[in-house]
Parts: structure tokens; sequence; C-alpha cells
């Protein structure tokens, strides 16, 4: 089962002025040059899973997975221009293929809800993935 990352700590910052810097470098002696340096270097996220999250980035501010492509500078600058240069058509590919990658616990059956069935419409997926019966009023709609 392929992770999508190598576990390693990348700096993908544009240099000191990218907001996604860290404005300390807690890995440094504190007090030192180095220390107030800040941080660019951040683990590689995996994106196996990573349609369970729900926000994106160290500090979580990215509210969209093609916003944190789009942040992508210094070591991963080849990569988000690569995908700036596809079309639209295949970014939208790019993302959709992020949003499949989901950890589902044994088990789940039901991973869409399918309107035009009256057995499988009977079952939803929860943020937790677990299915759960609807709600019999909503079933009429
Ligand atoms: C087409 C290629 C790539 C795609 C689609 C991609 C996608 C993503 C996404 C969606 C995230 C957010 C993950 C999360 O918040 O859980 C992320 C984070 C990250 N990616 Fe990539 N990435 C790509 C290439 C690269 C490359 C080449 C590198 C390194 C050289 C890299 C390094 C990182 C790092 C370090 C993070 C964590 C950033 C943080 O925590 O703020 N990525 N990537």
């Amino acid at each position: 089962m392929p992770a999508f990352t190598d576990f390693k700590l990348h700096d993908i910052t544009a240099g000191p002025q990218d907001p996604n810097r860290e404005m300390l470098d807690m890995n440094q002696k504190h007090g030192t040059p180095d220390f107030f340096a800040g941080n660019g270097k951040f683990l590689t996220r995996k994106l196996w899973g990573i349609a369970n999250q729900h926000s994106f980035g160290h500090h979580g501010m990215y509210t969209t997975m093609r916003e944190a492509v789009f942040s992508h500078a210094g070591e991963a600058l080849q990569s988000r221009k690569a995908f700036q240069s596809l079309s639209a058509y295949d970014q939208d590919c790019v993302i959709e293929f992020l949003k499949s990658l989901q950890i589902l616990p044994p088990g789940t059956s039901v991973t869409v809800i399918h309107e035009g069935s009256s057995r499988k419409r009977q079952r939803v997926r929860q943020e937790q993935f677990n299915n759960r019966t609807m709600n019999p009023a909503l079933q009429a709609f």
C-alpha cells in the first residue's frame, strides 16, 4: 500500500518571507541566531488518508487540498509548477485522486449516497464512515 510520502523533512517554503515558515526553529538552542532564523522544514505528510482530514498544512490553515498544493515552493517548486502546467481538467483529476485517498474502516459497504436506489438510500455515510440508517423523515425526499 503506497503511503505517498518519503517521511523526510523538506523545506518547501520560498524563503524568509514565506507565510508558511515558522517564526522560530524549535530544534535549535533557544535564543541563538539559528533559533530566531525560523523553520521552513516540515515532515512530508503522507497523502494516504488525506481525505479523512479537515484542514491541511502544518498550521491547518488550508481548507482545500488545492490550496495546500499551490503552497508548495522551495524543494517542491518543480512539483507545483508541474501541477500548474496541467490543464484545468487534469488539475481537477489530481485533486479528485487525492480525494479518493480515504481510510475506510473494515466492513464499510457504502461510500457514496446512491440517489437512485431506495435500498441504498437507507444507508448513508457518516463523517466517521460508519453506516447508519437514514432518518425516515428524510427518506421521502
Ligand atoms: C504533485 C505532487 C505533490 C502533491 C499533489 C502534494 C500534495 C500535498 C498536500 C495535499 C499536502 C498537505 C498534506 C496535509 O496537510 O496533510 C502536502 C504537504 C506537504 N508536501 Fe506535498 N505534494 C506534492 C509534492 C511534494 C514534494 C515534491 C515535496 C518535497 C520535495 C512535498 C513536500 C511536502 C511537505 C513537506 C508537506 C507538509 C507541509 C506542511 O506540513 O505544512 N510535496 N503535499
